[in-house]
């Protein structure tokens, strides 16, 4: 028998922050009632102060460092840029420290209190096909291919204590199409290609190899607004046929003032039955209500209506 009669886990997905979270983010999220919230990165290029605040986030959370959150750090391009002393200071590692074993880059959190574990997927991760800043990720974490990343990957998925998996990345993995508009899909010259992590993709299909049940894969990187076309969005839902559920939720700019409202938005997934039952984006006002909720998917046996998908 499904647990169908378990409440399900209600997760916030929290999009590329890039400097934009106040304190009525925290508030927010209580209000909706969320039980776990995963952040996809790009807090800002190398933001301390904000990561500091989200590190302070009293609900149970996981989080991933994006590419923005080593700005200064990661290649040639960036150190020449860099506004502090490198020889004193680190931003990276004051980040890092700040978010303790909450941040999951190579790593992985088990929730006894929803019978899942949440991995996370490489760190810092640029997207694409090409093995970029070799010196980063061999100085800070020891790995100098995207094999050897598949194998951190997959050896934290398998450490982890529950059989139902949320993959938390930066980017998504490759796979999901390789159009401009896909969840991963390259939205600049030369258009179109597959710009997900080929790591994450490999380390997925290992774990599921291994009998663990991928409920749920959860990324940003790509924002859903497209740089050559305002006429579309871009695709955030992929449901696989074997129940895994790929979600961007990189709704930038996540906060938005208007004449006479100041609207934040969060992705809202519901976990039952050890899948994914429900994904929405909302926009929550000022007084807290739900201004907007727009459903991406309701997964088609559990609902008499017809699925929605975007
Ligand atoms: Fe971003
Ligand atoms: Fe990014």
């Amino acid at each position: 028998m499904t647990s169908y009669h378990i409440n399900p886990v209600k997760i916030a997905v929290v999009g590329d922050v890039h400097e934009q979270w106040e304190n009525e983010d925290a508030i927010a999220l209580k209000q909706l009632g969320v039980d776990l919230v995963l952040f996809v990165g790009d807090f800002g290029n190398e933001s301390v102060e904000i990561v500091r605040r989200i590190a302070a986030l009293d609900l149970p959370k996981a989080a991933i460092m994006g590419n923005h959150d080593a700005w200064y750090t990661a290649s040639d391009w960036g150190r020449k840029r860099c506004p502090y002393d490198r020889n004193k200071e680190d931003w990276v590692q004051e980040q890092l420290d700040l978010l303790g074993e909450t941040h999951l880059g190579y790593g992985y959190l088990d929730f006894p209190q929803f019978q899942l574990s949440v991995v996370g997927s490489r760190p810092f991760s640029w997207g694409g096909e090409v093995w970029k800043n070799q010196e980063f990720y061999q100085e800070r974490y020891g790995v100098n291919s995207f094999g050897e990343s598949v194998e951190r990957i997959v050896a934290a998925a398998q450490s982890a204590a529950y059989e139902t998996i949320i993959f938390l990345g930066h980017n998504g993995p490759t796979g999901l199409g390789d159009k401009a508009e896909d969840p991963c899909g390259r939205d600049w010259q030369p258009l179109g290609g597959d710009h997900g992590d080929p790591d994450l993709a490999e380390a997925i299909a290992q774990t599921q190899a291994l009998g663990k049940n991928v409920a749920f894969v959860t990324f940003g990187h790509m924002h859903h607004s497209l740089r050559h076309t305002k006429e579309q969005r871009r695709k955030a839902i992929v449901a696989s046929p074997e129940g895994t559920v790929y979600w961007n939720g990189a709704s930038v700019p996540r906060i938005i003032q208007t004449e006479t409202n100041r609207l934040r938005n969060f992705s809202l997934v519901s976990l039952e039955a050890n899948g994914v039952s429900q994904i929405s984006l909302v926009w929550v006002g000022q007084d807290y209500s739900v201004v907007s909720e727009q459903v991406f998917y309701q997964r088609p046996e559990a609902v008499e209506v017809q699925p929605v998908y975007s």
